[in-house]
C-alpha cells in the first residue's frame, strides 16, 4: 500500500492540494483527507508535470480522432464530495464503475484498508491496462480492475456495500440495485433533464431514496446504457450545439438563421448568479418545460450563443424554450460579455423570433422559480422506483420517467 512518506515537490503540492480541498469546504471527512494526503496523483498521471498533476482540474486522459474526450481522472474536489457521500467503512467490498487512471480506485482501497477489497472496471482494455499499471506503481495492486460494461455491474464479485460510478448514468440499471446489499450505498451521477446530480442512494422496500445530492459535470457511460443522443449540431464549423428532450421542432438550418437574426430581450428584474442558475433554474426549467432546450458553442461561432454561463472566452451556454418558430434564451444583462462574469447579474430573456408568448412563459417560469425558494440540489430528495412496478408520487413531488427507472423529485 501506498506509504504517506513521499519526500519533496510531489508531496508538498500534493499536500497543497488537499487544504485547498478544506478549505473549500469540498473536503470535511477526516478519512477521506487521509487518503488524498497518502495516495499521489502524480503517479496516475505519469504523463504530467507535477503542477498540473496537483491542480484541483479535471484533466483529460483519453479522446477519440474527433476530439472528444472519453476518460479523464476526475477534478480532486468532486472526487472528495463523492467519496464523503459514499461513506466508506474498513473491509467493505466496493465496486467502482469508470476506473480511468486508477486514482479513486486506489483512494477507496485506502480507506478501505487491507481487509477491504475494490474492484474497478472499464469499457475501454488500454484504459484498464493503463489503471493496472498505475495502481501497482502506487502499491495497490490488490485492486481488481476488469474489463466490461458496467452497465451489468461486475455479478461475478456481488454483492457490493458500497457501488459508485464516476461517470455519468442517464437511468438506473437494474443490476446496481441487484448486486447491492440491502444496507448499502450507491452513488452516481445522474441525469436529470440535461442537470447533472450526484446522487447517494441507500435501498428501501424495493426502492431507493437519496441520502444527499450535489451539483456535478461528468462524461455519459458508453455501452448499453449510453444516454439517448439528442444534441443537434449545427452552424457552418458545426460549432454550435442545441439539446432537448422531445424531438427539435426546427432543422440546423433554421436554427442557425434564428440564431444570427434579430432579438429583442426582456428584462426578469431577477438578481442570481451563475452557480445557482446552473445548479438550480437550470432543472427546474427542465423538469417543468417540455420545450427546454440547452445551448452552447465554442469557437468563433460561440459569439451566436447568449452569453449566460461562460466557461472559457470562447465557450458560451445558455437554456431556455424552443417553439415552432422561435427560441427564446437566458441572458445575463447587461448582455454584453465580460470574463470573467461579474458574480450577481441580472436576468433578461432575449427572444429570437416573433412567439412572444414564448418569452412570457419563460419569464413566468423565472418568477415561479424565484418564488418557490430557487430549490438548491442541497434541498433535492429523490426516489427512484422500477418502472415495473407501480411509483407511488406525492402531491408537490416532479415524476421523471426513464426507460427502468422513475424518478420522484421533492425539495423537502
Ligand atoms: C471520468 S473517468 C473516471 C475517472 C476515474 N475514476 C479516475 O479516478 O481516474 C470515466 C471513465 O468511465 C469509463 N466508462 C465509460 N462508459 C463506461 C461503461 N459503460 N462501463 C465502464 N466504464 C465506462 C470511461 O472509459 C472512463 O475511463
Amino acid at each position: 500500500m501506498a506509504s504517506s512518506g513521499i519526500p519533496g515537490e510531489a508531496y508538498e503540492r500534493q499536500q497543497a492540494l488537499v487544504d485547498k480541498l478544506i478549505r473549500d469546504g469540498n473536503l470535511t471527512d477526516p478519512r477521506v483527507e487521509a487518503a488524498f494526503r497518502a495516495v499521489p496523483r502524480h503517479l496516475f498521471l505519469p504523463d504530467l508535470t507535477l503542477e498540473e498533476a496537483y491542480r484541483d482540474d479535471a484533466i483529460p486522459t483519453k479522446r477519440l480522432p474527433d476530439g472528444e474526450v472519453v476518460s479523464s481522472s476526475s477534478q480532486p474536489a468532486i472526487m472528495a464530495i463523492m467519496l464523503e457521500q459514499l461513506a466508506l467503512e474498513p473491509g467493505q467490498r466496493v465496486l467502482e464503475i469508470g476506473a480511468g487512471t486508477g486514482y479513486n480506485a486506489a483512494l477507496i482501497a485506502f480507506i478501505l484498508g487491507e481487509t477491504g477489497q475494490v474492484i474497478a472496471i472499464d469499457i475501454d482494455e488500454d484504459i484498464v491496462q493503463a489503471a493496472r499499471d498505475h495502481l501497482a506503481a502506487a502499491g495497490f495492486g490488490n485492486v481488481m480492475v476488469v474489463q466490461g460494461d458496467g452497465a451489468h455491474g461486475y455479478p461475478e464479485a456481488a454483492p457490493y456495500d458500497r457501488i459508485i460510478l464516476t461517470v455519468a448514468a442517464w437511468d438506473l440499471a437494474p443490476a446496481w440495485c441487484e448486486q447491492l446489499q440491502p444496507d448499502g450505498r450507491l452513488v452516481l451521477p445522474l441525469d436529470i433533464k440535461g442537470s447533472q446530480k450526484c446522487v447517494a442512494f441507500q435501498p428501501e422496500n424495493r426502492h431507493l431514496v437519496s441520502l444527499s445530492a450535489r451539483p456535478c459535470a461528468f462524461m455519459g457511460l458508453r455501452g448499453a446504457l449510453a444516454a439517448p443522443n439528442t444534441t443537434l449540431t449545427f452552424g457552418p464549423q458545426a460549432e454550435l450545439h442545441l439539446e432537448m428532450d422531445a424531438p427539435v421542432p426546427a432543422s440546423p438550418d433554421e436554427l442557425y438563421a434564428l440564431l444570427k437574426g434579430p432579438y429583442r430581450d426582456f428584462t426578469t428584474e431577477i438578481q442570481t448568479g451563475q452557480y445557482e442558475v446552473f445548479d438550480s433554474l437550470n432543472l427546474w426549467l427542465g423538469i417543468h418545460e417540455p420545450g427546454y432546450f440547452r445551448l452552447w458553442g465554442e469557437g468563433k461561432q460561440a459569439r451566436y450563443v447568449p452569453p449566460l454561463l461562460a466557461y472559457r472566452q470562447s465557450h458560451r451556454a445558455t437554456f431556455g424554450l424552443l417553439s415552432a418558430n422561435s427560441l427564446c434564451a437566458l441572458v445575463r444583462s447587461p448582455a454584453e460579455p465580460s470574463a470573467p462574469p461579474p458574480d450577481t447579474f441580472s436576468l433578461a430573456v432575449r427572444l429570437f423570433g416573433p412567439d412572444e408568448g414564448l418569452a412570457s412563459r419563460l419569464i413566468d417560469q423565472v418568477i415561479a422559480w424565484d418564488a418557490t425558494g430557487r430549490p438548491d440540489t442541497n434541498r433535492l430528495h429523490i426516489r427512484a422506483y422500477p418502472r415495473a412496478h407501480s411509483a407511488a408520487s406525492a402531491p408537490d413531488a416532479v415524476v421523471v420517467d426513464k426507460h427502468w427507472t422513475r424518478l420522484v423529485l421533492d425539495w423537502g
